[in-house]
This record gives structure tokens, C-alpha cells and sequence, in this order.
């Protein structure tokens, strides 16, 4: 049995918004570092009014909330405002946009074992979390990062990463924010699709033990997985309805029913790739005999923000350009969960 949660409808009630509208996720919470490895790639400064400028622009995109029904801040982002002083969680919140925030403090070395990390933050993360809700935060992110390599992942690191997440979501809940569960089995490497399924489906069963352990409810959480995918350097790379089947099958494996909704990270794809395999899932979700339990959609960072991020180059001229660029990848990857994203919307 789980705690009494005073609070189980309104979490239920804003995962549904969430995921249960036809609409998906922003992620727009990057770290300071993260955000300026980002803009040193496309030569902007790396400064706090510089990110504050891009945030700007993607939060007051026009019609942004037609096809994002959350998006996810970072401590920084959350406590910055527009030019005329209005917090972005305001802005958000008036365009019928959930506002969520990162809490996780990052991936650090894992002790005795090279090439893997454990998430930090949950130290004060009852007292943050508080903060962030008086702040208008509804729901919450906290992400685990897992390596494939050689004898990698290890089931300490696994095991460990799944006890933190558990952790985070049950103290979530106890403040009524959706948790955003992220264990992100990584891209990078040369291994093939069936490695990415073996790892993912192992992460996914022992996050789902935690979080039974905890007692967290299913009902009012969000899975943020990978795709199920070959390595980056893999020569190998399959058609979108083979990840779709393979990412598919083994969500069913060891996914509870009651999960409230599947939002999938980019992890890296191509913006356009992102949104052709997420449109396959549920192009065949659908069709099948039972059918997917849970609504399945997108929490993309990089796949949304990347051609926007390009055009605005730091400039704010390009500003207007830039959000069309938000909108349209919002839109393609909105088409995708109907099933009706074709590489014909990218034309032009
Ligand atoms: O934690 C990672 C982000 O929320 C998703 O980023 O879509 O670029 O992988 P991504």
C-alpha cells in the first residue's frame, strides 16, 4: 500500500493535462551549462541576458499553446521574467501552458565505477520543491543518464539511479507536482538496436520496482523514456516502424498500465527523424489489437528548440523567424500523436 496522497486528483488531473490533450511537452531546461555549450556552438555570448532573451522568445512563441501543453524550466528560467517584467511561468500559465521545472542538480561520477553517474539533488528537495510550487510549477523533471559500453550499465548504477528517481517522485507527490520519471538510456556509442531495447527494458524494471517500493502513484506520474534506438555510430539504422515496434513492445513489457503517459526525450535524433518515429508509434498504437494504454508524446528539447535556436542566432531580429521555427517543429510533432505527420509538412 502507498501513502495517502491528499492530493491524488490533482495530480491526476494535471498529468492529464499534460499528456491526455492531444499536446506535448517543451523541454526548455537546460542548465546554464548545458544552454551555453548550446549557444557557443552557433557563436552567441554566453551570458545570463542572453539566455534570458532566448527564453524570452520561446515562451511568447504565438500559438504555442495549440500544441505544447507543459514546459519544463530550469531554476534560472523560472525566476526570469520578459522584458516588461512579467515571471515566464505567468507567461506560460496565460497562454494554457503548464509550467514544470527541473530539480534534478546534474550527473556526477559514480563512485568506483568509470563511465557512470548517479543524478544528484535530492538533499532540500522537499524545501525546493515547495518554493518552485509557490512559483507555479505543477509538475517536475529529474533525469538519470545510463551508458552503454563495454560491461556498461552496471546493476549497481541501474539500481542506483532507479532508488533516486523513486525518491524524487514520492516527494513530488507529498508537494502535489507531477514528477517526470527520466532515465535516459543514452545514444551515444556504436551498439546496435536490440542492445538499446536489453538496457532500456532492464532500467525500466528496476525504476518501476522503485517506484512501487515508494508507493508513488502511477496514475499521477509522466515516463519521459528513450526511443528504443541503435547507437549514433551504429551502420546500422532501421526505419521508423521498426523503432516504433521495438520502442512499443518493450514499454509493454514493463510499463503498468496505470501510468498516466509516455513523453519521449530526443535524445539527440534529427528533428525531423524524432518527429517521423514518434508519428509511427502512434500510427501503430493505434492500430493494434489491443491497443497502446497510455497516451504517447514528446518532451523534446533539442528536436523543438535546435532550427530556432539556429535562426536566432543571438540577434534579436531574427526573433520572429526563430519562434515560427518553434511553431512549426510544435506543430509537426502535435501531427505526429494524430498519426498525421507526413515529410511533407517539412517542405518549404
Ligand atoms: O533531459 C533532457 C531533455 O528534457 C530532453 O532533451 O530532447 O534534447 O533529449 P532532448
Amino acid at each position: 500500500m502507498g501513502p495517502t496522497l491528499v492530493n491524488a486528483r490533482q495530480l491526476v488531473d494535471t498529468a492529464h493535462a499534460l499528456v491526455g490533450s492531444g499536446k506535448g511537452l517543451l523541454a526548455m531546461d537546460e542548465s546554464n551549462g548545458t544552454c551555453n555549450k548550446r549557444f557557443a556552438a552557433e557563436d552567441i555570448a554566453q551570458t545570463e541576458p542572453m539566455r534570458r532573451a532566448y527564453r524570452e522568445l520561446l515562451v511568447t512563441t504565438p500559438n504555442l499553446g495549440s500544441c505544447i501543453s507543459g514546459a519544463i524550466l530550469y531554476d534560472e528560467t523560472i525566476r526570469q521574467s520578459t522584458a516588461s517584467g512579467v515571471p515566464f511561468a505567468t507567461v506560460l500559465t496565460e497562454a494554457g501552458i503548464v509550467p514544470g521545472i527541473k530539480v534534478d542538480i546534474g550527473a556526477k561520477a559514480l563512485a568506483g565505477r568509470a563511465g557512470e553517474t548517479i543524478t544528484r539533488g535530492l538533499d532540500g528537495l522537499r524545501e525546493r520543491l515547495s518554493d518552485y510550487a509557490a512559483m507555479g510549477a505543477r509538475f517536475a523533471k529529474w533525469r538519470a543518464v545510463i551508458a552503454l559500453g563495454k560491461g556498461l550499465p552496471s546493476r549497481a548504477c541501474l539500481a542506483a539511479n532507479a532508488e533516486a528517481l523513486a525518491g524524487y517522485a514520492a516527494l513530488c507527490q507529498e508537494a502535489g507536482l507531477v514528477p517526470i520519471v527520466e532515465p535516459e538510456v543514452l545514444m551515444a556509442g556504436d551498439h546496435d538496436l536490440d542492445r538499446c531495447r536489453l538496457v532500456t527494458e532492464e532500467a525500466l524494471h528496476a525504476v518501476f520496482a522503485a517506484l512501487y517500493e515508494q508507493g508513488v502513484l502511477l496514475e499521477g506520474l509522466i515516463l519521459k523514456p528513450n526511443m528504443i534506438l541503435p547507437g549514433l555510430d551504429s551502420r546500422l539504422q532501421p526505419s521508423a516502424d521498426v523503432v516504433a515496434a521495438a520502442t512499443i513492445s518493450t514499454l509493454q513489457r514493463v510499463v503498468p498500465a496505470a501510468v498516466a503517459g509516455i513523453a519521449f526525450l530526443s535524445g539527440g535524433q534529427s528533428a525531423e527523424l524524432a518527429s517521423e518515429r514518434l508519428n509511427a508509434m502512434n500510427v501503430m498504437g493505434k492500430a493494434m489489437a489491443t491497443r497502446v494504454p497510455w497516451p504517447l508524446v514528446f518532451s523534446f528539447a533539442r528536436a523543438i528548440q535546435r532550427p530556432a535556436l539556429h535562426i536566432w542566432n543571438g540577434e534579436g531580429d531574427n526573433a520572429a523567424r526563430a519562434q515560427e521555427a518553434l511553431f512549426h517543429r510544435a506543430n509537426c510533432n502535435r501531427a505526429a500523436l494524430r498519426g498525421d505527420y507526413s515529410a511533407a509538412m517539412e517542405a518549404g
